[in-house]
């Protein structure tokens, strides 16, 4: 059994980070630092005559990019005379949610914008304002769909500010170096080719090498990385538009199964513990030849003085029977309806929305936008030719996570499949039998029925 471990790459995650903020390990650490800065907020709130000061809280994805925030609020504040605070927030996508639940639950005016995660909408609608009557001429503006995934019961939960999907990133050099044209085009070839390239370095002495990294923490981002498995195998996507469970399906099973297989093989037997920090820090210092991530970890990549400068690029994530597929991510900004100032907070998120501070986000952090034009804007392109990519992939290659039919009981949902895989991994389990358990907890959990997914879709027949 491989037990997580925690691996130098991940120690030398706290280094990258500043002053230590990820470094939440319980929520009572950020739950009891946000109070204090409400607190203390409370007790300097401006009189009538003195600016607002709104409160921010958000996913915080990085260092780059809390910079690249500071210095847009920096700008609003210049623009409007209202001033942000943005408080830090944890690492974890499931700490993440409890600690935005704890804060909107106790219905007191805590942060007045919040991060809102593409799945969260159905979860935390009731604590939000709706946006549909203040963004009536941005809303079209949106990719298509977009807009759709933050409105429930017709009320726009948050407006977008980011987009994300599953992308395959890989070394440029080291394909050359092995032969290979082009990255691969279907899990078998991504095995193949990692497997050779691994073998080749490691022969050279290089130890620390890996052919895949990946995100295999018991979290959220498991979900998105073993969505991705299986969709693109025919295997479906846990619970369907229709509300059938389809999870326990056979091409499901064998993607959990090869994945495993890769653990301890192509990819290090820590990856069972690995977050998106932690395969970017293996895959910038150069030890791994295929690294799945978002967009954002295009950045660090690129930095000045990265090991792989100019060495890497991204691609469509490998396919098999059903596609090649990412899961769509990304995040909004939503105001809470017990901000004390929400003519201010729209402002704030008409602000962060908007095309002018997109391109620009776009440019400093490669930041995919969520407005369709600028896809196809020069000065966009010109920095980011990528973006070509993203725009197809986002057009014909996303698998959505079931947050749509499962409502408010997403999480639990999530849950349930991130420890059926994460006991496949860890073979603790095998795969059909945690896929028969995770059924029958779907059906407990949702009272939905059961059935095969769906077939391929039209357009790869
Ligand atoms: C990224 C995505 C988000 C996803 C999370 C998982 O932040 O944008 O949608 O839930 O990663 O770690």
């Amino acid at each position: 059994m491989h037990k997580p471990q925690l691996s130098n790459h991940m120690r030398c995650r706290w280094q990258v980070f500043d002053a230590g903020w990820s470094n939440f390990g319980k929520m009572v650490v950020p739950v009891c630092l946000v109070l204090l800065a409400l607190l203390l907020e409370g007790c300097t709130r401006p009189s009538v005559h003195e600016p607002v000061t709104l409160i921010l809280l958000e996913e915080w994805s990085n260092k780059t990019f809390g910079e690249v925030r500071q210095q847009e609020l920096q700008e609003f504040t210049r623009e409007t005379g209202i001033r942000v605070n943005l408080l830090p927030s944890p690492e974890s996508s499931q700490q993440k949610l409890a600690l935005w639940k704890d804060l909107l639950g106790t219905g007191a005016s805590g942060p007045d914008v919040y991060g809102v995660d593409v799945i969260w909408p159905r979860i935390l609608s009731e604590y939000f304002i709706d946006l549909k009557p203040y963004f009536a001429n941005e809303i079209p503006l949106q990719f298509p769909g977009l807009a759709e995934s933050y409105t429930v019961d017709n009320k726009l939960v948050a407006m977008a500010y980011r987009s994300d999907i599953g992308l395959l990133f890989y070394r440029t050099d080291l394909l050359r170096r092995y032969g290979y044209r082009e990255p691969p085009r279907t899990w078998d070839e991504l095995q193949i080719m990692a497997a050779r390239i691994q073998a080749g370095e490691r022969a050279k002495g290089r130890k620390q090498f890996w052919g895949f990294v990946w995100q295999g923490a018991a979290d959220e981002e498991l979900t998105c990385n073993a969505l991705e498995w299986q969709a693109s195998e025919g295997g479906g996507r846990i619970i369907e538009e229709d509300k059938t469970i389809s999870v326990n399906n056979p091409q499901a099973i064998r993607a959990w199964q090869r994945a495993a297989r890769w653990v301890g093989s192509i990819s290090p037997p820590s990856v069972v513990g690995y977050r998106e920090w932690d395969s970017l820090n293996v895959w910038v210092a150069g030890d791994a030849a295929f690294m799945r991530n978002w967009p954002s970890a295009y950045v660090d990549s690129q930095a000045a003085g990265s090991p792989i400068r100019n060495e890497f690029d991204m691609a469509l994530l490998p396919g098999g029977n059903g596609g090649r597929v990412g899961t769509l991510g990304g995040w909004g900004l939503a105001v809470s309806r017990f901000s004390a100032h929400p003519h201010e907070a729209l402002e704030l998120v008409r602000y962060l929305t908007r095309k002018d501070v997109q391109v620009n986000r776009s440019r400093v952090l490669s930041q995919p936008p969520t407005l369709a034009e600028l896809y196809h804007l020069p000065e966009v392109l010109e920095l980011n030719p990528r973006f070509v990519i993203l725009n197809q992939a986002f057009l014909t290659g996303i698998v959505s996570r079931p947050s749509n039919v499962t409502g408010e009981k997403y999480q639990v949902v999530s849950d349930a499949y991130i420890r059926a895989v994460h006991s496949v991994l860890t073979a603790e389990k095998s795969a059909p039998e945690a896929a028969a358990a995770l059924e029958n907890e779907l059906v407990r959990t949702t009272g939905f029925k059961t059935g095969p997914p769906p077939g391929k879709p039209a357009h790869l027949e």
